[in-house]
Order: C-alpha cells, then sequence, then structure tokens
C-alpha cells in the first residue's frame, strides 16, 4: 500500500496493556508509516522531572521541562536532550510519573504541537490516550483498542516478568486501574473512544489476529475514498 501524494494519520488509542505499542509497531511497519509512540513523549517529560526533584504537583516547572525537552523518536529508541533514554522511561516510577504529569495542559500542549509536527510530516500510525480525541481528531482512520482489564493485567505482568521485574499480579492490577483511573478522569484530553473511532477489543486474540483486524480497518478506510489515491 502507498500513501501516494498525501499523508494518511492512523490513530490508536486505548487503556494501559491493550498491545496499542506492539500493534502500532507491526501495522506501521507493514504500512511503510512512521510509528509513533506518544507515551513514550511523556514519560521522557516525567524522567526529566524526576530527575531535577520537581514534583508533579509544581504545574509551571513541569510545563516549563516539557516545553525546553527535546525529544526525538528513532525506530525503537527515544533521546531526551540528546540522550538515549529507551529503557529508563520503563520503571515503575516514570511510569506513574508520566501519568501525573499528563495532567498538566501545558505538558499536554507541548507534547500534542510536538506531534502534530511529526504527523505533518509523514504517513504515521501514532498511538497514546487523545490521539483520535484532541491531537488530530480528522485521521483517516481511528481505532479504539481495548481488551478486559484482567487481560491487559496478564499481559502487563507477562512484559515485567520478562523483563526480569520482581512484581505481583496484585501490584500490577492497582497499578493499572489507577493510571486507567486518572488518564480517563483527567479534565484535559481524557483517555476516550472518539465517536467516530472503530472498537477493537483483542480480548482472547492473538497479536497476528489484532494485526490482521486493524490492517483490514485500515484499507477498508483508506480505499473509501479517503486516502491513497
Ligand atoms: O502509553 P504509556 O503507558 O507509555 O503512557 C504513559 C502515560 O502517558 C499514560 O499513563 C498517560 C500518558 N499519555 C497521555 O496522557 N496521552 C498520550 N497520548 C499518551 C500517554
Amino acid at each position: 500500500m502507498q500513501a501516494g501524494a498525501r499523508r494518511v494519520v492512523v490513530a490508536i488509542d486505548g487503556p494501559a496493556g491493550a498491545g496499542k505499542s506492539t500493534i502500532a509497531r507491526r501495522v506501521a511497519q507493514r504500512l511503510g508509516f512512521t510509528y509513533i509512540d506518544t507515551g513514550a513523549m511523556y514519560r521522557a517529560v516525567a524522567l526529566w522531572a524526576l530527575r531535577q526533584g520537581v514534583d508533579s504537583s509544581d504545574h509551571h516547572r513541569t510545563e516549563q521541562l516539557a516545553m525546553a525537552a527535546e525529544i526525538e523518536l528513532a525506530p525503537g529508541r527515544i533521546c531526551l536532550n540528546g540522550e538515549d533514554v529507551t529503557e529508563a522511561i520503563r520503571t515503575p516510577e516514570v511510569t506513574s510519573g508520566a501519568s501525573k504529569i499528563a495532567v498538566i495542559p501545558g505538558v499536554r500542549r507541548a507534547m500534542v504541537a510536538k506531534q502534530r509536527e511529526i504527523g505533518e510530516r509523514a504517513s504515521v500510525v501514532m498511538e497514546g490516550r487523545d490521539i483520535g480525541t484532541a491531537v488530530f481528531p480528522k485521521a483517516d482512520v481511528k481505532i479504539y483498542l481495548d481488551a478486559d482489564p484482567a487481560e491487559r493485567v496478564r499481559r502487563r505482568l507477562k512484559e515485567e516478568i520478562a523483563k526480569g521485574a520482581a512484581v505481583s499480579a496484585d501490584a500490577v492490577a492497582r497499578e493499572m486501574k489507577e493510571r486507567d483511573q486518572r488518564d480517563s478522569t483527567r479534565a484535559d484530553a481524557p483517555l476516550a473512544q472518539a465517536p467516530d473511532a472503530v472498537y477493537v477489543d483483542s480480548t482472547g486474540l492473538n497479536v497476528d489476529e489484532v494485526e490482521e483486524a486493524v490492517l483490514k480497518i485500515v484499507r477498508l478506510k483508506i480505499t473509501n475514498g479517503k486516502g491513497f489515491h
């Protein structure tokens, strides 16, 4: 599939552990589009704030960091102010910190501006919480990827164990519930399904099946005269 003369935006939103990153990365690869993990951008700001000792209740200073942050995304890597922070942004402290700083409107403004800039340069598969609702409300394709909470916990636990982390299912479930609650109830651009997003429930499906389901939706939307001329 070729994007032709026009750029295409595929937006994938959903809660933690629904499989957004894996699916978005694979779909982008299949389409030859750029994959953008917007959660990694919030994580990079959270990491910087933690390192600077800036508390997430200090909205002004956190916003200043978000505006000053030089974030570069390369395939599979993320750099913050020239430093590769790909692994550093995956700790539990940063995970929780990212959700906390993401409630700050000024932080969101800075991230959204960077995300729009990227989407204006290339065809993208962008995943996060507010891509179809706030970042690209006119995205060509919007997917809301979900799975039932027990399955999301199982997947996250498996990932953590694979990384060698000593965590319990209870701890993962608690952390995930708290984060989903915060992400979906904040005042500014909360996690929500856009009215025109296609709901995909990945519960009980394997990665290949979800990838195919998403690609099918993308192809249907795009060949509906809306893209790929
Ligand atoms: O996708 P993730 O788990 O890496 O995201 C980390 C946090 O960043 C998430 O809990 C909420 C925030 N986030 C957001 O508010 N908006 C996005 N588009 C992406 C992530």
